[in-house]
């Protein structure tokens, strides 16, 4: 049986339970997701070939720094990076290095910061230099997935109706929905219940309730959905190496729909495609 229990009186842990949070909550998740939108859009001049993802993740620290916000991956179970970066076949939690960006390469850029105790955790893809076009339409169905996924959150409807309208998406897309990682619940915390899947039925999940925080963030692959985990036990890539992306928003489920916490201010949603 799945709870839900206002958020203020609740204890700061991941008990499972499902909080639901006040019009202060809200503004809190507007200002800290509105710093990672605001971030996401600076890098999309910096990302170039030649750039490396450590030069990336060390922007991403001080832009937070200089907005009074940390980034919540530093030290998050051992991990000690300010961003994850995510290229070509790496699905999600790839470690900046000092490895230059090359020409057609795409990147995953995943910013959380935490600002006043909130956390707006969002992501992109930026295209390095030119890219093929079988990237870019990967990147298109992935953009369209996450916007699938954010059109069917409103209350009264369960969680598998987002995980069930990007899989329908991908799959007539000729692409792969990754099961290994999913959404998850956020506000205070970083992970929080509930899980938000982005693929199954929508009779499945938990229903949806004004108040609910989550992010949704698709990873679709160009070939098969199967995943592992490097040696460094953080870097997840395709075991077939084939291409993947991924888009993360953080949303807030209100009367009748979400209010997405991370657009970009500047309609930088999806650099280097088109306008949606
Ligand atoms: N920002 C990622 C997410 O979307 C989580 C990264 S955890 C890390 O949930 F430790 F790998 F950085
Ligand atoms: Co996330
Ligand atoms: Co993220």
């Amino acid at each position: 049986m799945v709870t839900y229990l206002d958020a203020e009186a609740a204890p700061l842990k991941n008990t499972g339970q499902i909080r639901l949070h006040g019009p202060e909550s809200f503004a809190g998740m507007r200002k800290a997701s509105n710093l990672t939108a605001r971030c996401l859009d600076t890098l999309v001049d910096m990302v170039q070939p030649g750039v490396t993802t450590n030069e990336i993740d060390r922007f991403v620290f001080e832009f937070g720094a200089d907005n009074g916000a940390i980034p919540a991956t530093l030290n998050y179970r051992g991990y000690t990076k300010s961003s994850c970066t995510s290229i070509n076949h790496v699905v999600c939690h790839g470690i900046p290095n000092d490895k230059p960006l090359r020409d057609g390469d795409i990147v995953n850029i995943d910013v959380t910061y935490i600002l006043d105790g909130w956390h707006g955790d969002s992501s992109r893809m930026y295209p390095v230099g030119r890219v093929k076009r079988a990237a870019e339409r990967l990147m298109e169905v992935t953009h369209e997935c996450l916007m699938r996924g954010i059109a069917a959150v409103r209350p009264g409807a369960r969680t598998g109706a987002i995980g069930a309208a990007i899989q329908t998406y991908a799959e007539a897309e000729r692409c792969s929905v990754v099961r290994d990682f999913c959404g998850h619940g956020l506000g205070r915390l970083f992970h929080d219940a509930p899980n938000i899947l982005h693929y199954g039925s929508p009779s499945e999940g938990v229903e949806m309730q004004p108040g609910m925080m989550f992010t949704i963030e698709p990873m679709i692959n160009l070939g098969r959905p199967h995943v592992k985990v490097l040696s460094d036990g953080w870097t997840a890539v395709t075991r077939d190496r084939s291409l993947t992306a991924q888009y993360e928003h953080t949303v807030g489920v209100t009367a009748d729909g979400c209010e997405v916490f991370t657009l970009s201010p500047a309609g930088l949603d999806r650099p280097g495609l088109q306008a949606a």
